[in-house]
């Protein structure tokens, strides 16, 4: 466990409200600061952020927490991965004892292997004029290489394994890192003769490295394996370099390659990103949607690029992701375009990318009813009504059959769906709330209520497990409490709880006593129907008589 004082020493030197928006675009509203929520898909912001009590909570998906719950979801990385990330940020020293800061100093450690090893590289690039001439023949020129940190891996088996050791690592830290590999001889360069492309996270730090062949050798390009800081489904090449841009235009452009990216920012497009030859994944979109809600997908025009494209689609629009795509003449991709007809032509090509609807129409896989259905299931992933209704539309347009017709048909689609597709949780203030959640609820607004709540209630009366074993530990915290010495005893379902209380429009303060006392009486009332129901299904008719009694006078003493 952390100490109280560590945790709180983060806390105040890291101030949430300006964390989060390096994430996600938040806009002032009232005392707190609101925007779309980075964890599930949303049109209309339901995210809020609290600057007064340092918090967060969406109302759409339920999350919450304080800024280190934020960065593990996030980044998603463990309790202690987030302290570190924070203490850091904030220049806050770390205890250098206990096995925390063993697990921390592992994580750091991998961190510093993969940047030396950059750096090696790149001092590397700078040996060979061979590496040198392949950039250059690419079309890559020196802004890039620094941009991104270019780097070679000289042939040979262990000339990054002697330098790393020459450091202090050991072969099982810069085996972990994903540098080197185990063979029967013992270990040796995981790159071996390769240009080297760093992959970095969110802030520009190495996570892993691309390395691409400088002859026709296979394969063309190896990754890092996956560590304990490099998840590839989830890693974009680009994001750090690309994420301003991103978040200043609201839209990102998705490409194929380590190359495409490259050269596209080379060529001032600078919100391009790849993923690492793989499909796009929901751990893709939700990296990219703090920063935008648009995209824009680029492909060969060939079979194999429409039909990825096809896949790709149907994922953003169900992640409720505005996304067009643009097929490029067939064999060439934005490397290749951008150094055959420029920067303008290629500008003027993602102007014309097209909508989901009209890309279905202009690759058809099928008549005309089969683009129907196969748009319409698209469709009805979208889960902004907004959205899809423009798309319908537009679909009905485009097939020439009528939008009542369209939509008709579209109703018994998304019938079908309705269980394959889980919309976010229903929005709180649709649910009745329950006495056991207003006495929550008053608890964390009205902290000086909490003596008089506490000591009332019978916690055995509560039914809810979540905000029962919440109120056993309120219970513990005795004087000085508030929503943040909540969070750090808090387990994942109960800090949504708290979050949501905080943030929540809550009880009108002239008349918190009455609604406490409303509360405690519907319980009562409550306990008193269980036990009426109880005598009269074991025929105890006197007792039965008598609770009923007890019932009316407690109905007649309350509202
Ligand atoms: N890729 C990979 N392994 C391969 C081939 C490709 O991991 N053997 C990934 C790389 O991330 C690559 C992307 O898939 O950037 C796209 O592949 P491709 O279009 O073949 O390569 P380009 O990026 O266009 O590279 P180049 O222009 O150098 O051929
Ligand atoms: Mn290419």
């Amino acid at each position: 466990m952390k100490s109280g004082r560590l945790l709180e020493d983060i806390k105040t030197k890291n101030d949430i409200v300006d964390f989060i928006s390096s994430y996600v675009q938040l806009k002032k509203s009232g005392q707190n600061w609101k925007g779309n929520c980075p964890f599930h898909s949303e049109k209309t912001p339901s995210f809020m952020v609290s600057p007064s009590k340092q918090i967060f909570h969406c109302f759409g998906c339920g999350a919450g927490g304080d800024i280190i719950t934020f960065v593990m979801k996030h980044e998603n990385i463990s309790f202690q991965e987030a302290i570190t990330l924070l203490a850091k940020r904030a220049g806050v020293p770390l205890p250098s004892e206990g096995t925390d800061k063993r697990a921390s100093q592992k994580y750091e450690k991998l961190r510093d292997v993969l940047s030396e090893a950059g750096r090696y590289y790149v001092t590397k690039l700078k040996d060979s004029a061979r590496a040198a001439a392949y950039l250059r023949d690419r079309g890559i020129d020196a802004g890039s290489i620094d941009t991104f940190g270019i780097g070679f891996a000289p042939a040979g088996w262990d000339n990054l394994l002697r330098h790393l050791r020459g450091k202090g690592c050991s072969d099982a830290l810069i085996k972990e890192a994903g540098l080197a590999v185990q063979g029967n001889k013992g270990f040796y360069d995981m790159f071996r003769h390769r240009i080297i492309f760093p992959i970095t996270g969110m802030s520009g730090g190495i996570i892993a490295f691309g390395g691409r062949a400088l002859d026709g050798s296979a394969p063309k390009y190896i990754n890092s394996p996956e560590t304990t800081v490099f998840k590839k489904s989830d890693s974009l090449f680009g994001l750090s370099a690309a994420k301003d841009e991103i978040r200043k235009q609201g839209r990102v452009i998705i490409a194929e390659g380590y190359m495409d990216v490259i050269i596209c920012h080379q060529y001032g497009f600078k919100q391009v990103v790849a993923p690492l030859g793989t499909a796009l994944t929901p751990g893709h979109i939700q990296k990219l949607r703090a920063l935008s809600s648009k995209a824009v997908l680029v492909f060969d025009g060939d079979a194999a690029g429409r039909s990825a494209a096809r896949r790709a689609l149907a994922l953003m629009c169900h992640n409720n992701y505005m996304a067009k795509v643009l097929l490029l003449p067939d064999g060439e991709d934005p490397d290749s375009y951008l150094r055959k007809y420029g920067a303008e032509s290629f500008d003027n090509q993602l102007r014309y990318a097209k909508s989901v609807v009209d890309f279905l129409f202009s690759v058809p896989a099928g008549d005309n009813i089969e683009i129907v259905r196969e748009a319409l299931t698209l469709i009805s992933g979208v889960k902004d009504l907004l959205f899809a209704g423009e798309m319908l539309r537009e679909l009905a347009e485009r097939a020439g059959i009528s939008e009542s017709t369209i939509r008709e048909e579209f109703k018994r689609v998304k019938g079908l769906n309705v269980t394959a597709v889980p919309g976010p949780r229903r929005a709180f203030s649709c649910e009745k709330k329950s006495e056991e959640h207003l006495l929550l609820s008053a608890l964390i607004s009205f902290p000086e209520k909490s003596d008089y709540i506490l000591s009332r209630l019978d916690m055995d009366d509560i039914e809810d497990k979540v905000i029962a074993s919440l109120l056993r530990k309120i219970a513990t915290l005795g004087e000085m409490w508030g929503a943040t010495q909540i969070l750090d005893i808090a387990d994942d379902e109960e800090r949504k709880m708290v979050t949501r209380y905080s943030l929540e429009p809550g009880l009108d303060p002239e008349q918190i006593d009455k609604s406490i006392e409303g509360c405690f009486r519907r319980i009562e009332q409550r306990k008193l129907s269980e036990r009426l129901r109880l005598a009269q299904t074991s025929g105890d008719a006197v007792l039965a008589n008598s609770l009923l009694l007890e019932k009316r006078s407690l109905e007649e003493r309350g509202l």
